[in-house]
């Protein structure tokens, strides 16, 4: 309520209050070959457009006399109680959007303010042990981008275990980065390389065993970093992930029902439905169209979406369509730009207080009140 109350007093917030704005100031606060990475897509970015237009496709329906006076936001999966069913999906290079280039500690703090979990990536400047010493008493995941060694993945992993993350998630889609032609446009590899390969190259397997890019040369770094990380994961390959950790093991870029159900008897303990925000593939589903069909097969297991989340109506409407807790992606990245750490909880509060008011005006007091029956295909 404080923002809401500070403009009944007339006191203007210091950072715009709908994701229009954030986009525009952070893209005015970027260089322009950050801005092209974040922002920017596969292909066209049909699909990135798509997963943003799918929300307006489902409308609220109030109900009342509901009483709605008190609402319970909480969340329980893994074992956790969390306050809200807000996550900080994982973002590599997270440092090129902080002027100070720690950006991952700066998500870190701002998890520690919010109670929102972040997922780090193991793209980050900052390492995950420092990443993870930021938390305070909020839950924090870590995002796993199997590298071919699997020697170095056990690594990372233990030392994910050992700081103190409360869960692993193995990202499938991104073993190959996807046709993004405003990174080629701005030849943006070598500048974001310097900014995220910190878990690997600090990690104690990589130092002893594993040969050393080639740094004079460019060509045959990227190759020996794609090399790297560059692990096309096949099913096969599943029950070695899944002995890697006692962690709830989750699975994320899921989006067909028989990839849920095979992934669930292969022990996962969760399915992550994402599209990574239209990066990866374009001429895709929206990532919001595939989420009921993954809740279904999913039989109970948590589902964690994201992809076109901007406003706290949208995460609503994803919880509705049965989503277990939603990760934000680009929001608390520009964010972040615009006001670090100040910036990145201003976004994550405004999407929170906007999606309480909506639970309290269209009366769902809790969030298994929000069935698809609260939904109506329009459009
Ligand atoms: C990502 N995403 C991502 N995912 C992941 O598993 N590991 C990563 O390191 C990254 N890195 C990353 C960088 C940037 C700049 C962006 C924008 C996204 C994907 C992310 O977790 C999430 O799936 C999308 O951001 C969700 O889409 P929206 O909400 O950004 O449209």
């Amino acid at each position: 309520y404080e923002i809401y109350l500070d403009g009944l007093q007339g006191v203007v917030p210091r950072f715009p209050m709908l994701f229009e704005g954030w986009e525009s100031a952070a893209e005015a606060a970027l260089p322009p070959s950050v801005w092209s990475y974040v922002a920017g897509g596969a292909g066209d970015e049909h699909t990135q457009r798509a997963n943003v237009a799918a929300f307006l496709r489902h409308a609220l329906v109030p109900r009342m006399f509901v009483g709605a006076a008190q609402r319970d936001l909480s969340v329980s999966m893994f074992g956790l109680t969390l306050p809200t069913p807000l996550l900080m999906a994982p973002v590599g290079v997270l440092g090129l959007c902080a002027q100070d280039g720690h950006g991952d500690l700066a998500a870190a703090r701002a998890a520690a303010r919010t109670g929102v979990p972040m997922i780090a990536s193991t793209l980050s400047a900052d390492p995950m042990e420092q990443v993870a010493a930021e938390f305070g008493q909020t839950p924090g995941f870590f995002q796993l981008y199997t590298p071919t060694d699997r020697d170095l993945a056990a690594s990372l992993v233990q030392r994910a275990e050992q700081a103190g993350f409360q869960g692993i998630v193995v990202t499938l889609d991104t073993w190959v980065t996807g046709w993004r032609p405003r990174d080629l446009s701005t030849a943006n590899f070598p500048q974001l390389r310097g900014h995220c390969l910190t878990n690997y190259t600090s990690d104690p397997v990589f130092r002893a065993a594993l040969p050393k890019p080639p740094e004079e040369d460019m060509a045959p770094t990227v190759m020996h970093w794609a090399g790297v990380f560059g692990n096309p994961l096949t099913w096969d390959d599943l029950p070695w992930l899944r002995s890697l950790t006692t962690l709830p093991l989750i699975v994320k870029g899921l989006c067909h029902p028989d990839d849920v159900r095979r992934a669930r008897d292969g022990g996962v303990d969760g399915i992550y439905c994402s599209n990574h925000g239209g990066r990866q593939a374009n001429g895709g589903l929206a990532a919001l169209d595939a989420l009921p069909g993954v809740v279904e097969a999913a039989d109970g297991l948590p589902v964690i979406f994201d992809s076109g989340v901007r406003s706290g109506t949208d995460a609503v409407k994803a919880l509705a369509l049965g989503a277990t807790a939603v990760a934000i992606g680009r929001p608390y990245l520009y964010g972040l730009a615009i006001g670090g750490v100040d910036g990145l909880v201003h976004v994550l509060r405004t999407l929170l207080a906007e999606a309480d008011l909506l639970m309290a005006v269209d009366g769902y007091p809790t969030l298994a009140d929000l069935t698809p029956d609260a939904l109506r295909s329009v459009g």
